[in-house]
């Protein structure tokens, strides 16, 4: 088999790219290991940034979000038992925070792929990349996992196979330069049937740790709760998940928490994580494979769709002009952004995370943080610049 572009990995990096690629007349093919029902039923990302659903919209293929995505004009920072909204609309000159779960775009994309008639293997096996820094790299892999292995001859590969996937080995260890912060917390989140607690999100910071109230729709609620590093979820019953949310949300103007039955649970684990560079001979990293951020910002699906968008760019000036000048700086324009979201999500995360280490002087700088970026509007227009994205700069 043959195509311009072989793509690992049916996340939002590698379905946002086979589009874009197909929108300019480039041919991609998509092998993912997990089943199609599988990607669309994983619960993840649920925060968009505007830059991502201008892009969906430009795409042709944010009809159902425009429908069902719910439009927030700010969030609420909440601690010492009192809320701070931030105004995140007016600060950004008209902008919003769109909550629609990651799946759901999954289930969008997947849907315009196979209509415009892409071609997309699921449930491979197997999956292996060769002669990565020649002009004929490929990627090899067991269709339905037992299948006769099979070869993908292509121009350039792109590795959008998330942060276990085997793109990332293929950058030759001496050449990768590899940057990690493991966080000495987690997240568990749950997802509920009940009407939101509250029209917009609420990060908490509270003595006992971080909470934060999410959506999903007029019928569910996303709730997280941060825990230890170590914790399991079999710890957690749904009357300890209860009180602990009650505790951590409690507002001294008496906030009331929905309750519901909760029908799905999980534990993530929280890393800040950069891979230097992001690009070796034919082979790009995207999205989850080239770094990872802790969710606290709600970052990591929406740096993936600004690395494509860079890509998809690059290949273009690539097909169209020969030109491999955006190529050759994927590296360089993908980290420049990508570092200061980075900056941006380890912030937030430490400033929202009781971290039991802290002595009682740093947890004075930490209330003085959620203070000053709530009171000051320099400070605001900041986190709110951040919060609803950086511009794209080439
Ligand atoms: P992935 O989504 O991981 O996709 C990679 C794909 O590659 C997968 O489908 C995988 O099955 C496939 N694959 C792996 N190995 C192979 C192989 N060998 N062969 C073929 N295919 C392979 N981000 C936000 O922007 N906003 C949020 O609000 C937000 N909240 C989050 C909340 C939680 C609880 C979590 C866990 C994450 C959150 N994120 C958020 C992060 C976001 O989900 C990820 O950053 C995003 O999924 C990255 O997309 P990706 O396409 O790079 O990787
Ligand atoms: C959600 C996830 C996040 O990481 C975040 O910062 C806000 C909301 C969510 O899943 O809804």
């Amino acid at each position: 088999m043959r195509t311009q572009v072989g793509i690992i990995g049916a996340g939002p990096a590698g379905l946002l790219l086979s589009h874009l690629l197909y929108l300019q007349g480039i041919e991609s093919v998509i092998i993912e290991s997990r089943t199609r029902e599988e990607i669309e039923g994983t619960i993840r990302a649920g925060v968009l940034e505007q830059g991502t659903v201008d892009l969906m919209n430009q795409m042709g293929v944010g009809v159902r979000m425009m429908k069902e995505g719910h439009f927030h004009e700010g969030f609420e920072l909440r601690f010492n038992g009192t809320g701070h909204r931030v105004n995140v609309h007016e600060l950004t000159g008209g902008k919003y925070v769109t909550v629609y779960a990651q799946h759901e775009v999954i289930k969008d994309l997947v849907a315009a792929r196979l209509q415009a008639g892409g071609q997309i293997y699921f449930n491979v096996g197997d999956v292996s990349l060769h002669d990565v820094d020649t002009s004929a790299p490929k990627i090899r892999f067991r269709p339905n996992k037992d299948g006769e292995l099979q070869e993908i001859a292509c121009d350039y590969i792109a590795g959008c196979d998330g942060f276990h996937g085997p793109s990332r080995p293929a950058i030759p260890q001496s050449v990768r330069k590899e940057y990690q912060k493991i966080y000495p917390f987690s997240w568990l989140g749950v997802l509920v049937e009940a009407p939101p607690s509250s029209h917009e999100l609420i990060y908490a910071n509270h003595e006992q740790g971080f909470a934060l109230v999410s959506t999903r729709s007029p019928q569910i609620q996303r709730l997280y709760l941060q825990v230890d590093a170590k914790d399991h979820i079999d710890n957690w019953s749904d009357d300890r998940i209860w009180s602990e949310l009650h505790t951590r949300l409690e507002t001294k103007d008496g906030f009331k928490l929905i309750e519901g039955p909760i029908f799905q649970k999980g534990i993530v684990s929280m890393r800040s994580f950069v891979c230097d560079p992001m690009q070796y001979g034919r082979l790009f990293l995207a999205g989850d494979a080239a770094h990872i951020v802790p969710p606290t910002g709600a970052k990591g699906l929406n740096l993936a769709a600004a690395d494509v968008q860079v890509l998809a760019r690059g290949l273009e000036a690539f097909y169209k002009a020969g030109k491999t000048d955006i190529l050759n700086r994927y590296t360089e324009i993908c980290l420049r952004r990508i570092w200061k979201a980075e900056r941006f999500s380890w912030f937030m995360t430490t400033m929202l995370h009781r971290d039991m280490g802290h002595t009682p002087f740093e947890r004075g700088i930490q209330l003085a943080e959620l203070d000053y970026v709530t009171s000051s509007r320099a400070a605001s227009t900041s986190l709110a610049e951040n919060y609803i994205g950086l511009p794209m700069e080439f």
